[in-house]
C-alpha cells in the first residue's frame, strides 16, 4: 500500500515539496529533472514510513533530522564542472604544475588520477581539462595523464561515459573551453574525443574490495559525508594504500581528514582540504 501511494505521487504533489523546501531550506529543485525528484522523494517517503505527502510534510515539519535526510537524499549525485573555484584555482596553480614537473623530473610516464565518487563525470572531465591546459599544446604530456573515474551509480556512469551534457550543465565552462574542448550535437553538448580518451569510468563500490594503486592524487569529494565515521575512515585507508608516497588526497569542502589517519597524511591546504601522504622517511 505504502509503495503504491508514494509511488502516485502527482506532478501537482511534486510542485508543493519542491515549493516547500526552495521556501523552507532555501535550496533549488529546479536543478533536478521531474524524474530524478520523484525517484529520490518517493524513496524518502517510502524510507521515513509516511504513508502520503501530507503525512510527510507533517514530519518534515516536525522533524529536523528529516530534512537533513531529504535533502542528502536529493544532493547525492549532484555535482558540475570545476565544482568549488578555489580548489580547482589551488590545482591549477600549485598541484598540478608541481605534479606534471616531479614526473618529468623522474622520467616517469604517466600521472594517475582517481576520481572517487565521480557522478556523472563533471569532476574527471573537469580534471582532463585542466591538465590539458597546463600541458599547454605538448601532446606528449596530455597524453601522460590517466584519469581513473568510479561511482556505484550505474546510471551517472552512462551518463559520464556518453559525455554529452545539457547547455545549463556546462554553465562552469569558460568559452575557450567550450570551444577547445567540446562539440554541439542535437541533443547536448559533448565533451571532445581527445579528452574522453584520457578518462576511463568504471563501476566501483567504496566498500568492495577491489582496491587501486599507484595513484599520484586521488579526488573524493562531496562523498564521504554519506557515510559515517567508521566507513570514512575505511575509505580514507584505501585512499592511502592507494597512493604513492607524495600523492595527494582532496577531499570535498565540507569534509576532513580523521584522526586515524594523521600518521599516513600532512595537511597541504586546509582550506582546500589537500592532503599529502608521507613519505617513508616522513613517518610521524
Ligand atoms: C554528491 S556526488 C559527488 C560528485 C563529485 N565528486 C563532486 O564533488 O561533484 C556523490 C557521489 O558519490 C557516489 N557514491 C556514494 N556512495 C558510494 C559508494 N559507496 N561507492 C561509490 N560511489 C558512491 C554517488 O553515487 C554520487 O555519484
Amino acid at each position: 500500500m505504502l509503495v503504491e501511494s508514494s509511488s502516485m505521487l502527482s506532478d501537482k504533489e511534486l510542485g508543493a515539496l519542491a515549493q516547500k523546501i526552495e521556501r523552507e531550506r532555501d535550496f533549488d529543485c529546479g536543478q533536478f529533472r521531474q524524474s530524478y525528484f520523484r525517484r529520490r522523494v518517493t524513496s524518502r517517503l517510502r524510507a521515513s514510513g509516511a504513508g502520503d505527502l501530507g503525512a510527510y510534510i507533517r514530519l518534515l515539519d516536525t522533524s529536523g533530522d528529516e530534512w537533513t535526510k531529504l535533502i542528502a537524499t536529493l544532493t547525492v549525485n549532484v555535482t558540475e564542472f570545476f565544482r568549488d573555484r578555489s580548489t580547482w584555482e589551488f590545482l591549477r596553480r600549485e598541484i598540478g604544475p608541481q605534479l606534471l614537473a616531479k614526473k618529468q623530473r623522474r622520467g616517469q610516464s604517466f600521472v594517475r588520477i582517481w576520481s572517487a565518487g565521480c557522478s556523472s563525470g563533471q569532476e574527471p572531465y573537469s580534471l582532463a581539462m585542466l591538465f590539458s591546459e597546463l600541458a599547454g599544446s605538448d601532446p606528449r604530456s596530455l597524453a601522460a595523464v590517466r584519469i581513473t573515474a568510479t561511482d556505484y551509480d550505474r546510471d551517472c556512469l552512462a551518463k559520464a561515459k556518453a559525455g554529452l551534457y545539457s547547455e545549463n550543465e556546462m554553465a562552469g565552462l569558460s568559452r575557450g573551453q567550450l570551444a577547445r574542448f567540446t562539440s554541439s550535437e542535437p541533443d547536448g553538448v559533448r565533451m571532445a574525443r581527445g579528452l574522453r580518451t584520457m578518462v576511463r569510468f568504471q563501476h566501483l563500490d567504496l566498500f568492495s574490495s577491489v582496491e587501486q594503486r599507484m595513484m599520484d592524487m586521488v579526488l573524493c569529494r562531496n562523498v564521504l559525508m554519506y557515510f559515517t565515521q567508521e566507513q570514512q575512515v575505511l575509505v580514507l585507508k584505501k585512499f592511502a594504500l592507494a597512493l604513492n608516497p607524495g600523492g595527494l588526497l582532496i577531499l570535498g569542502k565540507s569534509e576532513k581528514l580523521k584522526p586515524e589517519l594523521y600518521d599516513e597524511f600532512v595537511h597541504v591546504s586546509l582550506a582546500e582540504r589537500v592532503y599529502r601522504k608521507r613519505m617513508p622517511e616522513e613517518a610521524s
